[in-house]
């Protein structure tokens, strides 16, 4: 159920990269909130700082790049949090599902290895049946069977190693999940069997979810509300029901005609 309190409050959030003595302002003062148990769309073309967003939220914009503004999250500030507070919250409260992170898995250590690490260090558990429970549980939830604790990841398909990822960032049972262009790499029938998934898991766990893509059609499937963006800017936001049947935009228009030459 989404509810109308706010588990995420982003207030003229602005990122600068700096790369070779060049500065770039990625992310241009942009504020959004994000409620309790809700689903919300990032899209935008390439390069619009989509990715930029998930990174300010997780505080790993690395020196001498950096965020201003606020992003708020439980009473206190993400941007300007030392590093004590900073992992107190990431991977245990917010965790994210980085962009092409098909092969972030550890090749060399099985899925029940993989899951065993997050376990003992995000969350301090060391006992083995509680382990076995929890990942049992998490795999249950994205539909595979508790024998791929066993598999290593290159025995897996594309599709098997996105639900290990998305039950991996599920595991810790975090208040805020960012999935950046989770289901980018798969056909386009495992994609939708992946993000039904997903959905079906975070509306049962009560957890949010940032769902970032370039793709609108499956934000349309996917997100309660969403956000479009253009060189760092939001363009448009609300609900996607009413963005997709009158959008305001020039660019949101534009990508929404798309959507309908697909359809007819
Ligand atoms: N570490 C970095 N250093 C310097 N510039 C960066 C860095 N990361 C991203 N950028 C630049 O910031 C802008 C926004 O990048 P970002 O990755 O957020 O875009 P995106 O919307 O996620 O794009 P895509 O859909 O291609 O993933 C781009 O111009 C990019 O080149
Ligand atoms: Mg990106």
């Amino acid at each position: 159920m989404t509810g109308n309190e706010n588990v995420l409050e982003v207030r003229n959030l602005s990122v600068f990269y700096s790369s070779y003595g060049a500065q770039k302002k990625a992310v241009n003062s942009i504020s959004f909130n994000l409620k309790r148990g809700e689903i919300l769309g990032i899209v935008g073309e390439s390069g619009a700082g989509k990715s930029t967003i998930g990174k300010a939220i997780m505080g790993i914009i690395d020196p001498p790049s950096y965020a201003t503004g606020e992003i708020m999250f439980g009473g206190k500030n993400i941007i300007g949090m030392n590093n004590y507070r900073l992992n107190k919250i990431r991977w245990n409260k917010i965790t994210m599902i980085f962009q092409a992170s098909m092969n972030s898995l550890n090749p060399v250590q099985s899925i029940r290895s993989n899951f065993i690490s997050i376990l003992r260090d995000k969350m301090g558990i060391y006992d083995k049946s509680e382990s076995e429970k929890r990942i049992d549980e998490t795999l249950a939830n994205v539909n595979l069977p508790t024998g791929v604790k066993d598999y290593f990841p290159h025995e897996m398909s594309g599709g098997m190693k996105q639900r290990i990822l998305i039950s991996l960032a599920m595991i810790t049972y975090p208040e805020i999940v960012i999935a950046d262009e989770p289901t980018t790499a798969l056909d386009v029938i495992t994609e939708y069997y992946v993000l039904s998934i997903l959905k079906r898991t975070l509306k049962a766990s009560g957890s949010s979810m940032i769902y970032i893509t370039h793709d609108l059609p499956s934000v349309v499937f996917t997100a309660d509300r969403m956000i479009v963006m253009k060189d760092g800017i939001i363009v448009e936001q609300g609900s996607t029901e009413d963005i997709v049947e009158a959008p305001k935009d020039e660019y949101t228009r534009k990508l929404v005609s798309t959507l309908n030459e697909v359809k007819n």
